[in-house]
C-alpha cells in the first residue's frame, strides 16, 4: 500500500533508506545518534514543507519504501526514493515515485544513484539522462591556490545565497535556507558565489560565472578532509572538472546520474544531494 508519509514514519523511513544504500554498496558514514538524527531532520524538514511530495509504501504495518519530492518556485527535485531490498523489483519503486511526481512541474530534474534499477524507473518517467563522472582522491596541498573566498553569515548572505541560487538553478533555497542553516553547515562566500560544506566534504556550490565557481571549488577542497568526493560532473561543469584535475584528482565512474524533465541545465552549479 502506498500512502503519505507521516511524523510517525520518519525512523522508519530513514532505516529503510539506510539499508538500501548499504545493499547498493554504497560507503555509509557510521549511524552515531547524530548520523541517524541528522537523516531524520532531513526527512522531516521535506515532509513538513512538501507533504504532497512525501510518500511511503506499507506492507505488514511495516514501512518498505519512501519518496521525498521537493518544489521551490516551480522546480521540482527529487530527493529521496528507497525501497527496503528485501521488496525491491515488485513495483514498489514506481507506485512511490509516481505519487511523488503527482506535484512535479514542467521544471523537474533527480541526482540518481547508480542503481540500475533507479536508471530505468527515471528514464521510463520521461527523464533526459546526464552521465556524470566523480572525482575522488587526495588533493595535493602544495597546488592549492590562494583565493578570495570569506567565511560567510547565514543571516547576513542568506539572501545572496537565495539569490545566486535563483540565477544558476530557476529557483531559490526558500524554506531550505533556515534548514541548511539549523543543520549547522559552514558557508563560504565569494562575491558572486558560494559553496556550502560541512565536516564530510561538500555540500553544494553556485556562483555566477565559472571563474568564481572554480574559486570556490578550491577553497571547498582545501577545507575537505582526505580523501575528498565531487560528484555531479556533468558535461556542462568543465570549470569543475578543470579544478579537480588541476588538484589532481582522479575522474572516476560517475557515483550517480543527472536527469533532466523540462529543467535547464544549470551551470556553474554542483548541487545538494538532498536539496536539489
Ligand atoms: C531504485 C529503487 C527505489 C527502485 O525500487 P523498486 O521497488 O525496486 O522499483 P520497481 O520494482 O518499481 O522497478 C524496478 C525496475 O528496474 C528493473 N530492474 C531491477 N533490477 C535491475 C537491474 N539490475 N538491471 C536493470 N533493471 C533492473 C526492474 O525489472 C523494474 O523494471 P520494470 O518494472 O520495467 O520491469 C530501489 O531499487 C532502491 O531502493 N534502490 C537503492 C537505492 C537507490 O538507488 N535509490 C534511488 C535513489 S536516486
Amino acid at each position: 500500500m502506498i500512502r503519505p508519509l507521516l511524523p510517525a514514519d520518519f525512523a522508519a523511513s530513514r532505516r529503510v533508506a539506510v539499508d538500501a544504500m548499504t545493499a547498493l554498496g554504497e560507503e555509509m558514514p557510521e549511524e552515531t545518534p547524530e548520523v541517524t538524527a541528522r537523516g531524520v531532520a532531513r526527512i522531516a524538514h521535506l515532509q513538513r514543507t512538501d507533504p504532497g511530495g512525501a510518500w511511503v509504501a506499507e506492507e505488514d504495518g511495516r514501512v518498505v519504501g519512501c519518496a521525498l519530492a521537493l518544489v521551490r518556485e516551480g522546480m521540482w527535485f527529487l530527493s529521496l526514493l528507497m525501497v527496503d531490498p528485501a521488496h525491491q523489483s515488485k513495483g514498489l519503486g514506481k507506485q512511490l515515485l509516481d505519487a511523488s511526481l503527482q506535484t512535479s512541474t514542467d521544471r523537474s530534474w533527480i541526482l540518481a544513484t547508480t542503481d540500475p534499477a533507479a536508471l530505468r524507473r527515471y528514464r521510463r518517467a520521461g527523464f533526459d539522462l546526464v552521465p556524470c563522472l566523480t572525482a575522488k582522491g587526495t588533493v595535493d596541498r602544495a597546488l592549492l591556490p590562494s583565493t578570495s573566498v570569506r567565511e560567510g553569515s547565514w543571516s547576513a548572505d542568506g539572501e545572496a545565497v537565495d539569490d545566486i541560487t535563483r540565477t544558476v538553478r530557476g529557483a531559490g533555497l526558500g524554506e531550505d535556507l533556515p534548514y541548511l542553516e539549523e543543520t549547522g553547515v559552514r558557508l563560504l562566500m565569494a562575491d558572486r558565489g558560494y559553496a556550502i560544506v560541512r565536516p564530510a566534504g561538500l555540500v553544494s556550490l553556485a556562483a555566477d560565472d565559472p571563474g568564481t565557481a572554480a574559486e570556490l571549488l578550491w577553497t571547498a577542497l582545501a577545507e575537505a578532509p582526505a580523501p575528498v568526493e565531487i560528484d555531479w560532473l556533468a558535461h556542462d561543469q568543465q570549470w569543475a572538472i578543470d579544478v579537480c584535475l588541476d588538484a589532481r584528482l582522479p575522474l572516476l565512474k560517475g557515483e550517480g546520474h543527472l536527469f533532466l524533465r523540462g529543467q535547464p541545465p544549470m551551470s556553474p552549479y554542483l548541487p545538494s544531494g538532498s536539496l536539489g
